[in-house]
């Protein structure tokens, strides 16, 4: 048996003598206790069940209780266990205990991964012949290293439907991933519809460049594909994190509603990349009640905790041809532009404090004083995030530079695709969140993501081609409890390559060597 068949790896593994069969059409009992729905647990075996029906020809019957001892498959909650922390027993059955829906689902897929170690030939055909499924046996006692561990998905510049979010999401779950940061609104297309505000999907969420037969492009999700969305994410360990960028990337808003917008500017929703300088009107108060407005939606829509407001590359001269912002900065005692920007991200922050949710802001939001309780997502160099965490803020740790952009080429050559920059396998096997932070703030830094901007990127297939394997080392880097790239950390992922294969994973082959030019 190989050490490394579970991926990310695990904190503990313990070998038992001998091998588990599991046959086809086995059933998966989920025993509900301690007042969690059982209704859910049940989705979640079920969420299992699909995926390994797709990467295997499993396929699993899921029961709400067990019954019989020959259950072969039986799923537990204890309590008292760390929300993402699973134990997972092989032995003349499979046991397995977590200590929340996550801990079930982790350690479902590190069941899952096991039974992908059975060679290709000695599986059940999908018709469901007799022969069965080798599992080792194993005791596997694990949780993560960091509790964010996460992939930003751009759906502003193209728009991803419903079903390509769902098999990004089954992706992000097979490697342990809880951090879904859907990137909803920038200058390229506002894509959330918001009852209150029709004109942002009527007009903001079509552009007429890269038309197709002379038609708009674009697209936007319903408040049902969020609900489907949330709801699919949260069987797999997942979490939505929804991203209303403000008061920069606002060209689409501001198509939509140019009253929100500094007076006298013509808008349109862009057809060119890039930063522009269509801001919101961060002294208006009918701009901060329609943020409100938005954010509101925002709290109805996604039910957990995190609300991210973007407050990356906003350029604040447009607001000084508007008397009406030097009007507002004289009654309010604004001394400077940046003293009103970072108002505005105050007040929003606290916005999304007083709905008992956590505000995050990209490193920017630091510019100006931002009460501690925002969180910071560091993606222009560590050094911001150093910063942030020493000032008292927890830090998402993704540096552009430093192994966290998937939008960029994995090698620097003229014929791989990608944006902007290089950034390797080896580059993201290189980095650690903690690189450059003072020990004594480790504990600020909550972990990090992989973020994929998609200027460039139209499409499902060439999405995974950029995302995998870069966010697979990464998966590993936040769940392994050791960070070994260059010990076995390059073969343990060699091996998990074929059983990205199975899933029909269009990853990037490699070459993986290291950018010269970063760090
Ligand atoms: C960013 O890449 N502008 C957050």
């Amino acid at each position: 048996m190989s050490e490394y068949m579970i991926y990310p790896y695990p904190k503990l593994i313990v070998p038992r003598p001998g091998m588990l069969s599991i046959k086809n059409g086995s059933t998966v009992a989920v025993d509900a206790i301690n007042g969690v729905a059982t209704d859910e647990l049940k989705a979640t075996a079920q969420a299992f069940c699909a995926l390994a029906h797709e990467a295997l020809g499993f396929r699993g019957e899921v029961k709400t209780r067990a019954e019989k001892d020959s259950d072969p498959i039986r799923l537990s909650i204890d309590g008292m266990m760390k929300a993402e922390a699973y134990r997972l027993d092989i032995d003349d059955r499979v046991t397995i205990i977590g200590g929340s829906r996550s801990g079930l689902w982790f350690a479902l897929v590190s069941f899952l991964q096991l039974m992908q170690s059975t060679p290709r030939h000695e599986r059940p055909a999908v018709a469901g012949e007799p022969r069965a499924f080798l599992v080792p046996k194993m005791n596997v006692i694990d949780e993560p290293r960091y509790k964010w561990r996460g992939s930003m998905l751009d759906c502003s510049r193209h728009f991803f439907p419903v079903a390509v979010i769902k098999r990004y999401l089954d992706l992000m779950a097979y490697h342990k991933l809880n951090v879904f940061h859907w990137h909803l609104v920038d200058d390229q297309g506002w894509r959330l519809e918001i009852p209150n505000y029709p004109k942002l999907t009527e007009i903001g969420a079509w552009r007429l460049g890269d038309s197709l037969n002379g038609r708009p492009y674009g697209g936007f999700y319903t408040a049902a594909d969020v609900g489907d969305i949330v709801a699919y994410a949260a069987c797999r360990g997942i979490t939505v994190v929804p991203e209303i960028e403000m008061p920069g990337h606002s060209a689409a808003a501001l198509a939509a509603y140019p009253e929100f917008g500094v007076a006298g500017v013509e808008h349109s929703v862009p057809t060119t990349w890039g930063i522009h300088d269509k801001v919101l009107a961060v002294y208006k108060s009918e701009t901060e009640q329609f943020i409100k407005d938005v954010l509101t939606e925002v709290f109805r829509l996604f039910p957990g905790k995190y609300i991210h407001l973007g407050g990356d590359e906003c350029p604040r001269e447009p607001w000084q041809s508007d008397p009406a912002c030097a009007r507002f900065m004289a009654e309010n005692d604004i001394p400077d532009l940046k003293t009103l920007h970072g108002r505005f991200m105050t007040r929003m922050s606290q916005f999304v404090v007083d709905a008992g949710k956590v505000p995050i802001g990209w490193d920017e939001v630091c510019d100006a004083p931002i009460p501690t309780e925002t969180w910071v997502a560091a993606w222009r160099r560590p050094e911001f995030g150093v910063a942030a965490a020493k000032a008292g803020h927890s830090v998402v740790m993704c540096p552009s530079r430093v192994g966290c952009y998937y939008d960029y080429k994995n090698l620097d050559d003229p014929s791989e695709p990608g944006n902007l920059g290089v950034c390797t396998v080896d580059d993201v096997g290189l980095f650690d969140p903690t690189d450059g932070v003072p020990s004594e703030f480790h504990d600020r830094i909550v972990g990090s993501q992989g973020n994929i901007w998609t200027e460039r990127i139209e499409f499902g297939r060439h999405l995974e081609y950029m995302a995998f394997p870069r966010l697979s080392v990464l998966a590993d880097t936040l769940w392994a409890n050791r960070h070994d790239w260059n010990g076995v950390g390059q073969t343990r992922l060699t091996g998990h390559l074929a059983k990205l294969a199975d899933l029909t994973v269009r990853y990037y082959p490699g070459p993986w060597e290291r950018h010269a030019d970063n760090g």
